[in-house]
């Protein structure tokens, strides 16, 4: 049985990490040859960007558009992104590659728990801590809570992190280090159902990023790759089309849900380790949804406790919409969005999915 830590527990080795880690770890490895990559940063204009800033409640210029991958997040991302493509990429990473809300908390907690030989114990500790978002203090750009003072410098955390390194990140396969291609450590991409993705994001957005439009205008930023981080399609393929390299595992949400015990296997022969059934088991009990909802490693309880309470100090309108949000771990079932969308959008979706995954191969049907 999975012991879970406290909440008060997990806060405090979160403060603790982010305090020791630059002085305490030295696995440094020498900087090497950086292949120059041009990064092109664009304001964004026009309707669409206007209906984005009001409903995240953002001044203008509050995101900005970063090229190549048409990424849209905080400005921030600016003192980050030549850096991340020059990272070093070690042979013993392991990536976790993902466009948000496609259950990517879900695949990480297997792929590390795997990867680290089902350290139980271990995994207490905030998914965060042990494989940390890279470009998290840039997406938490325009958070005014102050949380991200609990998270530290993600991009500076994850060049610390002594090996094997347990990395995940959201950007696209463009603004990520160019070693990866060199290197080739192992990467798993997770994607999901777009219509179910977009509501999930909706309800995200609405606990973490202040989000106060309906559901409906948040479909319209969607559909026109308007929402924070940009296009979907872009995402999905870079790594499609990586699918057979031998350090890829690309993994959909929908095959986690339908049988989730062969995407265990799968993982497990990818990371090069051996199951056995009461292993499997004891992962299996650990990933499931009402584990993952009640394990404040992974839930976010502890950062949104913190982030609700300071906005709540500052006590404006627009800052609470996350008291009404669902949690973060929320519903976990495929086909949710026909409990949102209306036939019209669902039809606009449909479509738009269909003509961006003609003559792919890809689909979302387990
Ligand atoms: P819903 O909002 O549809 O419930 P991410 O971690 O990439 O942000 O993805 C979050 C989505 O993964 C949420 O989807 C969340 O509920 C779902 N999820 C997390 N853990 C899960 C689990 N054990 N089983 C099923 N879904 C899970």
């Amino acid at each position: 049985m999975v012991e879970i830590a406290t909440k008060v527990d997990i806060i405090l080795r979160l403060s603790f990490f982010s305090s020791i880690l630059p002085v305490t770890i030295e696995q440094k490895q020498p900087p090497t040859k950086s292949v120059k990559m041009h990064v092109v940063y664009k304001d964004i204009e026009g309707d669409m960007a206007k209906k984005l800033e009001d409903l995240f409640g953002l001044a203008s210029g509050g995101l900005i558009e970063v090229n190549p991958g048409k990424v849209l997040i905080p400005p921030k991302f600016k003192s980050y992104a030549q850096r991340i493509i020059d990272m070093e990429v070690r042979p013993d990473d392991v990536w976790l590659v993902s466009y948000p809300r496609t259950g990517s908390t879900w695949t990480q907690e297997m792929v590390w728990l795997i990867g680290n030989d089902l350290d139980f114990q271990g995994a207490k500790m905030l998914q965060q801590l042990r494989a940390p978002v890279l470009e998290l203090t840039a997406l938490l750009g325009n958070d005014t809570s102050g949380v991200i003072k609990l998270i530290g410098e993600t991009v500076e955390i994850v060049e610390s992190m002594p090996s094997p390194r347990f990395i995940k990140t959201h950007l696209p396969l463009e603004l990520l280090p160019k070693q990866l291609d060199v290197v080739k450590p192992k990467i798993v991409y997770v994607c999901r159902n777009p219509k179910d993705m977009c509501v999930s994001y909706y309800h995200y957005c609405r606990l973490m990023h202040d989000l106060h439009g309906s559901f409906n205008d948040f479909c319209e930023l969607f559909i026109n790759d308007m929402v924070p981080m940009g296009p979907i399609w872009n995402h999905i393929m870079g790594f499609w089309n990586r699918r057979n390299d031998p350090n890829v595992l690309f993994l959909r949400y929908e095959e986690l849900k339908k049988d989730l015990k062969s995407v265990v296997l799968r993982c497990a022969k990818f990371l090069n380790k051996e199951l056995n059934e009461e292993e499997v088991q004891a992962v299996l009990h650990h990933l499931s949804f009402e584990s993952m909802k009640n394990n404040p490693a992974v839930n976010l309880e502890p950062v949104l406790e913190y982030r609700k309470t300071a906005l709540l100090n500052q006590m404006t309108e627009d800052k609470v919409t996350c008291m009404q949000a669902p949690s973060f771990i929320r519903k976990g079932v495929t086909g949710d969005w026909a409990n949102h969308m209306n036939p019209e959008i669902a039809a606009r979706f449909d479509e738009w999915i269909k003509t961006n995954l003609e003559g792919t191969g890809l689909n979302f049907q387990v």
